[in-house]
């Protein structure tokens, strides 16, 4: 996903739009770039890293500035196709973060044979405003523009005729506005605004903003003004930093029983569950909960589905965001649909939620960005106050949003039983082991010796098996599956050979057994066992062994010695770990 930012004041734009772009590395990029002026108009552009970028800008100091992380849609992964891109006539320069489906059309009607210096929808969009800017104010001809796109943007324009301001406009992809005295800077998720802003805006779509160093005024697109209320911002800079932790994902791996309190206080007054009633009651009112999400997510819904069902009654379907979307499953009687998504920005999602809404069924997004589209658009959100989740492979939300759910399962439940005190109970195990985590690694190095593995495990176990598998492919690489324990001996059993990887969950009575011989029988075929097992479970030979909670909420626990095994599996393989090669954050394209 793209990351764009902009600054117009009395700070040093350079500096600001530089650390703001750091801010979104995460989101995933394959080249960044930025445009200065500092009495002059400078434009630097690299393919790779910001760091790279940052190498190549000859000044120190700018009173404007944007900046762009590019995700390569349109065009190639080349200098020419990094942002900024100039107009025809070199008048304006702009960065833009989304998609413009009728690009082409629109140049072949208004550009003619006007020569182009990239293969992107961007340029298209800066030499537009160019043209209408002949024969209308530049506010006007960037509106006029706006109007005629199909797609999405977030974008920033630059006027060199005009120093003084900045342009800015947003329609589904996401735009955070932020004032300091003396300054104003712009971007496309919080993290941008961290340390450069005390209080912010999140832009609604189809919103036009004309912003000088010291304030800016919001614009529907046909130039009305619009009123707003800015909001604090309550990120500290520390939140978003790594600390003493050598990487982002290992510091949040550790964040996870600190997240859980965290939740616990912000959900329970005492032993009352602090949820809105008129949402439980919204929920109450369903016969059916279809749970959406991505990747971790979806993971996390997997897990919640039997938190619902055992706690709310409810019968619980989890399905992926992206098949729902085009492929939606026979929807009957009186649906509730949870979108769970750390970003909030999920594009997957975003095409779901506009069905959702068409068809007048109630919908809750539970995220970690209370300021994201999903959040916005949905008719309640719940916050899962997991803090900046910066590593691309998602950790801390999936437990966070695991909780939050399980609280919300609760609330809706005629049982009663102290679910704070089980709650607490997990985060103090996850404590204990992530003090012992330095076993982890030597177990990496004895059993991860092929370029395949599997997790197996029956139950809840499976369904964290499969989360497991995931952070194991999508930082170290090893091709990876998450396995019924049960379901092996059915085919994929002849995959087993010399040594194959395999890793087992055990942590509930009721499996622990079959999942037991699920171990000998792949064992027999030689592959190479590692057990991680809760006490009550454990065997002599088990090399995990996690405190006892209730199996309930064992998945919050035994997530976390996979989560370290594909930690280390990766720093053994020199891989990146925080931006794994292919991936983003946040998938804001379907
Ligand atoms: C998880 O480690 C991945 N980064 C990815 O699967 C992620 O969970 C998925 O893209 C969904 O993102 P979301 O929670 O922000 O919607």
């Amino acid at each position: 996903m793209c990351g764009i930012v902009g600054y117009i004041g009395e700070g040093n734009a350079k500096e600001i739009v530089l650390r703001g772009l750091h801010r979104l590395e995460y989101r995933g990029y394959d080249s960044a770039g930025v445009g200065l002026y500092d009495g002059k108009y400078h434009v630097f552009k690299e393919k790779g890293r910001i760091d790279a970028l940052e190498k190549t800008i000859a000044l120190n100091k700018a009173s404007l500035g944007i900046g762009h992380t590019r995700w390569a849609t349109h065009g190639r992964v080349t200098k020419e196709n990094a942002h900024p891109h100039a107009s025809y006539d070199e008048r304006f320069l702009v960065v833009h973060n989304g998609v413009i489906d009728n690009y082409k059309t629109l140049a072949e009607r208004y550009l003619g044979g006007k020569a182009r210096k990239s293969e992107t929808d961007s340029e298209v969009f800066a030499s537009l405003v160019a043209s209408f800017a002949k024969d209308h104010p530049v506010d006007v001809a960037i509106r006029e523009v706006l109007k005629l796109l199909e797609g999405s943007y977030a974008v920033l324009v630059v006027d060199k005729e005009n120093p003084g301001t900045l342009y800015a406009a947003k329609h589904k992809s996401p735009l955070l506005i932020g004032k300091r005295n003396g300054g104003v800077v712009i971007g496309s998720d919080m993290m941008a605004l961290v340390g450069a802003a005390d209080n912010y805006l999140a832009l609604e779509d189809e919103t036009f903003v004309r912003i000088t160093s010291d304030n800016f005024s919001l614009y529907d697109l046909e130039g009305d003004i619009l009123p707003y209320r800015l909001q604090k911002i309550d990120i500290d800079a520390f939140e978003s930093d790594k600390g003493e932790f050598p990487h982002y994902m290992l510091k949040e791996i550790h964040e996870q029983p600190a997240v859980l309190r965290r939740i616990i206080t912000k959900y329970f007054d005492d032993s009352e569950v602090r949820i809105d009633q008129a949402l439980l009651q919204k929920i109450k009112m369903c016969d059916r909960i279809h749970i959406l999400a991505a990747g971790t997510s979806m993971h996390a819904g997997l897990v919640v589905k039997d938190m619902l069902e055992t706690f709310a009654l409810v019968p619980t379907e989890v399905h992926i965001a992206s098949e729902f979307a085009h492929h939606p499953p026979l929807i009957a009687g009186n649906p509730f649909f949870i979108l769970i998504s750390q970003s909030g920005e999920t594009a997957d999602l975003r095409a779901c939620l506009t069905d959702i809404k068409q068809e007048g069924h109630p919908s809750l997004t539970v995220t970690n960005v209370r300021t994201s589209t999903l959040a916005r658009e949905a008719d309640d959100y719940l916050e899962i106050h997991a803090g900046p989740e910066i590593a691309v492979a998602s950790t801390k939300a999936y437990t966070a949003q695991i909780a939050v759910l399980t609280i919300l399962a609760y609330a809706l439940s005629e049982q009663s039983f102290d679910l704070k005190r089980e709650l607490a109970e997990v985060a103090q195990a996850m404590e204990q082991f992530l003090d012992k985590q330095e076993k982890i690694r030597p177990l990496v190095k004895k059993y991860l010796t092929k370029p395949h593995a599997f997790y197996i495990g029956r139950g809840l176990d499976y369904a964290v098996c499969l989360e497991a598998a995931l952070k194991l492919k999508e930082i170290s690489y090893i091709h990876t599956e998450g396995f019924a324990s049960g379901e092996l001996k059915h085919g994929t059993i002849a995959l087993i050979e010399e040594n194959t990887p395999v890793i087992a969950l055990i942590s509930n009575a009721k499996t622990a057994a079959y999942t037991r011989s699920g171990i000998n029988e792949v064992k027999s075929r030689g592959a190479n066992t590692l057990v991680i097992a809760c006490e009550s479970f454990q065997e002599a030979e088990d090399a995990i062994v996690l405190d006892d909670v209730n199996p309930t909420f064992a998945p919050m626990l035994t997530v976390i010695p996979t989560q370290l095994i594909a930690y280390y599996a990766a720093l053994e393989r020199g891989n990146d770990i925080d931006k794994p090669r292919n991936l983003a954050k946040s998938v804001t394209v379907e």
